[in-house]
């Protein structure tokens, strides 16, 4: 089984080249959740692959939120389980994060990787210029090569250093937590051609279509900027990242 999460795409990649390779199947973490699906069973013998981006130096809320709920049955043995995170220009402490959020639901991850393409973080990065776009995701593509050789060969033991210290860590995901609040979306009514896209492809159903007009109905969400990325007309800002442009990774079909 192989789980992901992926708003723009590149855990997408990542997880659908690992699926071909190992000839296993894809689990959208989006599904599961959305269909209240909170118990995992890895079958005897099966492996366990978690694709996840990272998000302010850690997991994104909607897996720690799903690991809270969530029961996951390791049968049987022989299963080889690892980890994969994307990140854009640090992946901060999400190994060490990921190895003990799953360690708690008796998953021990025999190998941690880390894959770097496009940072989807509009309000920072510029994502307009597609030669470079381009350029970082050859080199994501180039390291999930690497990581799909490395699962193949079962290889255990393999992982990265924390970037930060623990205490910087902690502060950026109560940053995240802070700033992950629905009511700094901006929707530009003129624009906005109601097709609905960005409430069907949320992943945590937060966004309602009323009058042919998105209206964000939860006070918070996971940040994953699915809705903002995804919009096609770009009518949705988040912090002024519309100037920045949007990104979606080109080699994966997104569905909703
Ligand atoms: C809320 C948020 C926080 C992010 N934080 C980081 C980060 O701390 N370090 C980093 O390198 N990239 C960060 N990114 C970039 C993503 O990890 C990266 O672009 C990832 O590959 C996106 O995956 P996706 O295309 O499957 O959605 C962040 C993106 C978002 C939306
Ligand atoms: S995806 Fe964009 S255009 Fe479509 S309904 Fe949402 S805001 Fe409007
Ligand atoms: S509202 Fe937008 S950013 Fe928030 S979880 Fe839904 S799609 Fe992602």
């Amino acid at each position: 089984m192989i789980l992901y999460f992926s708003a723009t795409g590149n855990n997408k990649y990542v997880a659908e080249q690992l699926a071909e390779a190992e000839n296993d199947k894809l689990v959208p973490l989006k599904q599961l959740v959305r269909n209240k699906l909170y118990q995992l069973k890895i079958e005897n013998g099966e492996n366990l692959g978690v694709i996840m981006p990272t998000y302010w130096e850690g997991l994104p809320s909607i897996v720690l939120d799903y690991l809270e709920k969530a029961t996951i049955e390791l049968s049987g043995k022989n299963h080889y389980c690892y980890f994969v995170a994307t990140y854009g220009c640090d992946y901060g402490n999400i190994l060490s994060t990921a190895q003990k959020a799953f360690a708690e639901k008796g998953v021990h991850f025999d190998s941690l990787y880390a894959a770097r393409f496009v940072d989807n973080w509009s309000p920072y990065y510029n994502v307009k210029d597609p030669v470079r776009n381009r350029r970082a995701e050859e080199n994501g593509e180039k390291e999930t090569r690497e990581i799909v050789q490395q699962v193949l060969h079962r290889e255990k033991g393999h992982s990265l250093p924390d970037q930060m210290m623990g205490v910087m860590a902690a502060a950026a995901k109560a940053n995240y937590n802070r700033i992950r609040k629905t009511k700094l979306f901006q929707l530009n009514q003129e624009r906005c051609i109601g097709c609905g896209l960005c409430a069907r492809q949320c992943p945590l159903s937060v966004i309602e279509m009323q009058q042919r007009q998105p209206v964000w109905i939860k006070e918070k969400c996971t940040l994953c900027l699915g809705c903002f990325h995804r919009c096609p007309a770009a009518a949705i800002d988040y912090d002024h990242g519309l100037r920045n442009g949007q990104y979606v990774n080109q080699n994966v079909v997104l569905d909703d």
